[in-house]
Parts: structure tokens; C-alpha cells; sequence
């Protein structure tokens, strides 16, 4: 922990303790049963997705990281000068500090993210390190509606960055809704800077949500252990295994919780049985070819500018302007 994090103004939309109660109840009580991935990000799931992303299957993080060096400059380039940056999403914000160690001036930098452990400590990290950069961090569901801080600055641009190929987590329709959210904030003359795992063989992606040191197993049960610190459920999580896989046909790799046995989960008042071998829906993550993240940009009239990608053309940074 850092002392200074107290002092840190974080603008706040942070989901309440409520809300993470009524949706878990409201995804257990449909069928198949699901919760939201957004909760796995308290400060044990963040801490589990970092250990995620050193994992030799997990290329995810690695490649996305990897083209920004690489392309660094010529991403920079593109991107203009004295832009302000704002950042959905954000988390530790290690992808953000290359993009901006190769940026000209750029003006601000407005991290969104719901993890405000994560954005208290980046952004004490980032007014260290990028001293005339104006950073403004927002604590927020960004999918739902959020405001942005004042800027005091006036920049040339206003640049969307959206990395880690979590507009993967969203339906194709809901994947839309939220671009054109994006094509609001950007305004004329702005840009989207997106990541995007890119569609690859069922076993490289299976084995990247299966790993063989058992993270990403411990992160999806973190929701459910979650779920007892802060709502007092009684999960008890021998009772659960994880399962990833990939649906070829849907283009999605699913995140699931099997239930080992019959068993009976007590949330404040409801009460949820689960038969052997039932699941919950904890996480989809879609895959896009390129041809088809740029149809689905431009139909909200994001136009593709271009794309980024790696040697094995694992995973695309997409450039949309508006
Ligand atoms: C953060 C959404 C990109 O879908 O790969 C990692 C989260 N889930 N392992 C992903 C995740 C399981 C991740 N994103």
C-alpha cells in the first residue's frame, strides 16, 4: 500500500455494495445461471488477473504489450500530438505508460476504471512519472453512465483508449451500444485506440483460459469467495471447479463454475440449489477476425484507420477515427 493513496481525488461511480447484490441474485435466479464478470476486479481478483497475465498460455496481455513497443512510435504518430487520453479500463495502467512514454505532450490522462485500488496507486505512479500530464482518474462501471472530470487544459483530440480485448466481455449488441458510447466521447475529430483478441485455434485459446499453474481456476472462484466477504454467501468453494471453452460457433471462449455436487447457496435471503454438474456463466470472451471488429465499428461510424498486430496475428490494436 501506498501512504499517499488517502490523498488521491477519485471520481466516484463505483458500484455500491447493493448493486453487486441485486445482480448477483438476478444472474443466479436466470437460467443457465450467470454472474458478471466485472466483479471479479476487487483487489484479490486484480491482484490474480496480474499473475494471469506473466502466464506463459496467456499471450493476451504479453502481445497487446509487445505491439505497443514495438509500434510505439508509429502508434504516437497516428495518434497526434497533445492529445488528452481517455482510458477505459485501464487497471494498472502498464499498457497505458508505454503508449504514453511514446506520446508528444499530451495534455490528460483520464483512467476509468471500477478497481480503485488499481487507480489510486497509477495514478501516483503516473503524475510522478509524467509531471505536465493532467490525470484525472474516474472510479466507475463504464458501461454504465459515468461523468468525466473538467479538464484544465484544451487538447487537440480526445483519444478513446480501450485495451486488453475487453470489449470481448460484451455481446456483439452490446458490444455496438458501447462503441457508439465511445464514438460520444471521442467527438469529431477523435480517435478509438482498441485491443482486440484476434480469432485463433480452439487449443491455443483453451489453454490460455486453462492454465496449467491453475490462476485463472482461483480468479473465476474468486467471484464466488467474493460473493461470501462482501454479501455473506455461503459458497463453499470445494464445491466448485472451474471450465473454460471454447464456442466456435458463437466466436467465444466461456468461463464457467461447475457445481460438484448438489448443493444449496444461501445469498441475504434468497436461497439457489444447483444440481451436479450445473454451471454459472461467470464470463464470455469474444474473439474477433478483423474484418468483422471493423464492421462492427463502423456501423456506428467509427471508420477503420488501421491495425496493429503481432508476428502470429494474435491479437489486433485497432485505430478508428471519427
Ligand atoms: C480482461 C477481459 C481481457 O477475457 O481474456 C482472463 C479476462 N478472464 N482470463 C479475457 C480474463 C480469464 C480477460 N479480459
Amino acid at each position: 500500500m501506498n501512504g499517499q493513496a488517502g490523498q488521491i481525488a477519485v471520481l466516484d461511480f463505483e458500484p455500491a455494495n447493493e448493486e453487486f447484490c441485486e445482480q448477483v441474485i438476478a444472474g443466479l435466479s436466470q437460467h443457465p445461471r450467470t454472474l458478471p464478470c466485472k466483479f471479479f476486479y476487487d483487489e484479490t481478483g486484480s491482484a490474480l488477473f496480474s499473475k494471469i497475465c506473466e502466464l506463459p498460455e496467456y499471450y493476451i496481455t504479453r502481445t497487446e504489450m509487445r505491439i505497443l513497443r514495438e509500434s510505439g512510435s508509429e502508434i504516437a504518430n497516428a495518434l497526434g500530438r497533445g492529445i488528452e487520453l481517455i482510458g477505459l479500463g485501464t487497471g494498472a495502467g502498464t499498457k497505458t505508460r508505454i503508449l504514453l512514454d511514446n506520446l508528444e505532450a499530451p495534455v490528460a490522462y483520464v483512467p476509468v476504471d471500477i478497481s480503485r485500488e488499481q487507480l489510486t496507486q497509477s495514478t501516483i505512479v503516473f503524475r510522478k512519472k509524467f509531471p505536465a500530464l493532467e490525470v484525472l482518474p474516474v472510479c466507475a462501471d463504464y458501461l454504465q453512465p459515468f461523468d468525466l472530470p473538467p479538464r484544465s487544459g484544451v487538447a487537440n483530440r480526445t483519444v478513446v483508449y480501450f485495451p486488453g480485448s475487453t470489449i470481448g466481455n460484451l455481446e456483439p449488441e452490446d458490444a455496438t451500444q458501447f462503441l457508439k458510447k465511445i464514438a460520444v466521447i471521442a467527438g469529431r475529430g477523435g480517435a478509438l485506440l482498441m485491443g482486440v483478441d484476434l480469432k485463433k485455434s480452439k487449443s491455443i485459446l483453451e489453454r490460455a483460459y486453462n492454465d496449467s499453474a491453475g490462476m485463472t481456476a482461483q480468479f473465476n472462484l474468486n467471484l464466488l469467495a467474493r460473493a461470501n466477504r462482501e454479501l455473506g454467501s455461503d459458497f463453499d468453494l470445494r464445491g466448485w471447479r472451474h471450465r473454460a471453452i471454447y464456442n466456435e460457433k458463437a466466436g467465444r471462449i466461456e468461463m464457467h463454475l461447475i457445481s460438484l455436487r448438489p448443493q444449496t447457496v444461501n445469498i441475504a435471503d434468497a436461497a439457489f440449489s444447483f444440481a451436479p454438474g450445473e454451471h454459472i456463466i461467470t464470463e464470455f470472451s469474444y474473439k474477433y477476425s478483423p474484418s468483422e471488429m471493423i464492421a462492427l465499428a463502423g456501423a456506428v461510424g467509427l471508420r477503420f484507420e488501421k491495425i496493429w498486430t503481432d508476428e502470429q496475428k494474435l491479437f489486433g490494436l485497432f485505430l478508428f477515427v471519427l
